[in-house]
């Protein structure tokens, strides 16, 4: 039985499988331009985040109806169910749907078919995390939260994602103004590839509660502290930033350091399709190459409950934070 984990870091476009990209491509009558999914699979090297990027926004092509989002997302909870996920926080990109003519409400109520049912049918509760692209404009941001207002009993929190450099968060400002008064909570990728500056702005002018990534914070020894103090959840993505190159392999991975510094840090799959594993993949390939003992898994566990968006169903998250006690290493 694996260890129960809360995965906060996941695109659920991420975990589009070659295998169910060519079946979608096929019923919904689009041509890939790949041969067959041992090709597409070859084109999986990424030299970076934006090359990574290309290919995760082309292979989106392939959904375009609610029975493909609900297909997307009862495949992907039924593989964390497998690997011990029992609350899954699952981002959703809607601007890059809207932008090919699938509306909001196409991805909602798809993605809702298998959310809705997912505590019944998989054992994992789930919330859903709407980002904004922060290659787009604050006016396109501004008008996806306009245009998700119908559907705000289905989304938990905003974030922010795709291309950071460039795109520091205070551009986007006013539109996490307008979430938090909607009620919405707020996360934001922030110090992936961008600077620790952008950490200190996601926090100081976004206002959010978790920093997705987080990983160059260790650049900043006055941010660590800070992060330290404030108990910021960081949602560190391991196999993630390997394959797009934010650190040389996973045995250079600083999340031990990171650790070792008391950083309340959370292990996650980020686009596990494209990245060579999914959550329980995930903490095991880091704990094997940093020789984590069974006391940082476990507190690894333990942050990954207390850093989710709980606050509705505390009895769940108690629920959940005594399987983590409970759990025996095999
Ligand atoms: N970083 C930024 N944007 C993203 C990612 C990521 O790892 N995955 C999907 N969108
Ligand atoms: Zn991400």
């Amino acid at each position: 039985m694996p260890l129960p984990k809360a995965e906060l870091h996941l695109h659920i476009e991420g975990t589009l499988e070659p295998d169910l990209a060519f079946e979608l491509a096929a019923r919904n009558g689009v041509t890939l331009p790949y041969a067959d999914t041992d090709a597409l699979r070859e084109a999986y090297l990424f030299a970076d985040l934006q090359s990574f990027l290309d290919l995760y926004y082309a292979l989106m092509a392939v959904l375009r109806t609610e029975r493909d989002f609900e297909d997307l997302a009862s495949a992907y909870l039924a593989r964390a169910a497998a690997q011990g996920v029992r609350h899954a926080e699952i981002f959703f990109d809607p601007q890059a749907h809207i932008a090919r003519g699938v509306p909001m409400e196409t991805v909602v109520e798809g993605l809702w078919r298998a959310l809705g049912p997912s505590a019944e049918n998989h054992g994992v509760s789930t919330r859903l995390i709407m980002c904004f692209l922060r290659d787009e404009s604050a006016e396109s941001a501004l008008a996806t939260l306009d245009a998700a207002k119908p559907f705000l009993d289905r989304i938990t929190a905003v974030g922010l994602d795709s291309a950071e450099v460039g795109h520091p968060p205070a551009k986007f400002r006013e539109v996490y103004e307008a979430a938090a008064a909607l009620g919405l909570r707020r996360v934001a990728h922030a110090g992936e590839e961008g600077p620790p500056a952008y950490i200190t702005e996601a926090l100081d002018v976004l206002g959010v509660e978790r920093i997705d990534h987080g990983l160059r914070c260790m650049e900043d020894p006055a941010l660590v502290e800070r992060l330290v103090r404030e108990r910021v959840p960081l949602t560190v993505c391991p196999l993630s930033n390997v394959r797009l190159r934010a650190v040389a392999n996973l045995a250079d991975h600083p999340l031990a350091a990171m650790l070792d510094a008391g950083l309340m840090c959370t292990v996650n799959s980020d686009d596990p399709a494209y990245f060579g594993g999914y959550a329980g993949d995930n903490l095991d390939a880091v704990g094997l190459a940093l020789g984590l003992g069974e006391g940082r898994l476990r507190e690894l566990a333990r942050n990954s409950f207390l850093a989710s968006f709980l606050e509705d169903d505390e009895g769940l998250r108690a629920r959940y934070l005594a399987e983590v006690e409970a759990y025996e290493f095999g």
